[in-house]
């Protein structure tokens, strides 16, 4: 059943926040505790349902995830060592999952098949499909969506490979079989995507070497590795924190405080982009933890302006669009955002989904090749009912619109939301936003 909402304007969000732990990481943190021996307790694992489902897929496989207080525990069965399972693995609506697990389960002399629900299975596989199956997967009838058969082998070719496009999941579902491959598995990014997989698997005890020119990457894991259980931190994703960020921009008298979000800077081009548009945004207390930097976030309510956003940033905030042309929306001038061609295997076509909303809510916006361009104004008529086709971040974004718009925004399903953010609502309520 659908699960209609409606934001109304809102002024003076206050107070400090914690958003959910980082959804990428939460999924690797699960993914490499289930490849290790030993024990790996994990303090802020998102608890959502795309992280839930690859808990369940580790279980199926024979690793033991068990809530626990302050968390999780995995207990690995090692490199390797994971058993076939005995029913379907239903990913639901996560890409990350089911692209990561398809990269454990090309190591493993093992059947498998891999579903998940209608988005899911609409998302383009071939991509990480193609660098498996040189490296010794099979897949069943050719096919390149899901649902998909796959039968791993434990005699895995090591690679050389260069992304077509730069993605964290598919680099990441390669290094994951390298893992169980001789010699050593390498990976070639034009551009940097997020690299949590190469720190995190660094912290388990693999041999990982990162070396960066001109601007590509190029990620090395050794085969044959071992992995030892360790401990894992979650801080909050910056994904989550954009939707409480953007409000207290964009509401007047707004001063909030987003504690403990991860600020490695893969994530962060969605807070730089904020700030060359003229957003007040402090960050304190830079720390590390547990291998990742974090820090506190204070955020006050700020005029903008529209500015280019070029490509090159896209790696470091694909999943902050939506949520950055609402944004833009309130900023004086046009924002061109460049190089989206991405988006459109998202959850949904995030690029047409964005400008329809955008449109449905008096903003003028236009997409131009794989541009997207808003016009904005420090007044924003609202009044619109937005399709989220499934989308979580299309479903947030555009209910942050509806907080700082004349006409409230309703959108026509916040169901999806549960899959990155359960406690989004009652969250941004909290801080002073209306809904009903
Ligand atoms: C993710 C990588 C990104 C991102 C997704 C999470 C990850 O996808 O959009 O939400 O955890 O590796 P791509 O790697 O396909 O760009």
């Amino acid at each position: 059943m659908p699960q209609p909402l409606t934001a109304s304007r809102s002024a003076r969000f206050k107070g400090r926040v914690r958003v959910p732990g980082d959804k990428s990481i939460s999924h690797r943190a699960l993914i490499l505790g289930a490849l290790a021996t030993g024990r790996t307790p994990i303090s802020g694992l998102l608890k959502a349902d795309d992280v839930m489902a690859t808990a369940r897929a580790v279980s199926a496989l024979g690793a033991e995830v068990t809530e626990v207080e302050g968390g999780f525990e995995v207990l690995g069965q090692g490199v390797g060592g994971l058993l076939a399972p005995d029913a379907p693995l239903d990913f639901g609506n996560s890409g990350t999952g089911s692209r990561l697990m398809l990269g454990v389960a090309a190591g493993h002399d093992m059947e498998a098949e891999f579903t998940g629900d209608e988005s899911l299975c609409r998302r383009p596989m071939g991509r990480v499909l193609a660098p498996l199956q040189t490296m010794g997967l099979l897949v069943e009838g050719g096919r390149t969506t899901l649902p998909l058969r796959v039968r791993g082998t434990r005699d895995l070719v090591p690679i050389v490979y260069e992304l077509p496009v730069p993605s964290a999941q598919v680099k990441s579902a390669i290094l994951l079989a390298g893992l169980h491959a001789p010699g050593r598995t390498t990976v070639i990014e034009s551009a940097p995507s997020r690299d949590h997989t190469e720190r995190m698997l660094a912290h388990f005890g693999a041999e990982v070497t990162v070396v960066e020119r001109d601007g590509a990457r190029a990620s090395t894991v050794g085969g044959d590795a071992e992995l030892r259980g360790r401990p894992v931190e979650v801080p909050g994703d910056p994904s989550s924190a954009a939707f409480a960020i953007a409000a207290a921009i964009i509401c007047e008298g707004s001063d909030i405080t987003v504690e403990h979000v991860l600020m490695n800077p893969t994530r962060t081009g969605f807070i730089d982009t904020l700030r060359e548009m003229g957003a007040d945004i402090e960050l304190l207390g830079l720390r590390d933890a547990g291998g990742e930097p974090v820090g506190d976030l204070r955020v006050r309510t700020s005029a903008l302006k529209g500015v280019r956003v070029p490509s090159e940033r896209a790696p470091a905030m694909i999943d902050e669009y939506p949520i950055l042309a609402v944004v833009a929306a309130f900023a004086e001038g046009e924002t061109r955002m460049q190089g989206l061609a991405e988006l459109r295997v998202k959850e949904s076509d995030r690029l047409s989904a964005t400008a329809a909303g955008l449109l449905a809510c008096g903003v003028e916006a236009a997409i131009e090749g794989d541009h997207l361009i808003v016009i904005g104004s420090s007044e924003v008529p609202g009044g619109g009912m937005v399709a989220t086709h499934m989308d979580h971040r299309i479903a947030m974004a555009f209910l942050i619109l509806g907080l700082g718009a004349r006409a409230p925004v309703t959108v026509d399903d916040t169901s999806m939301i549960a899959t990155s953010f359960p406690e989004f609502v009652p969250l941004m309520t909290g801080l002073g936003g209306q809904f009903s």
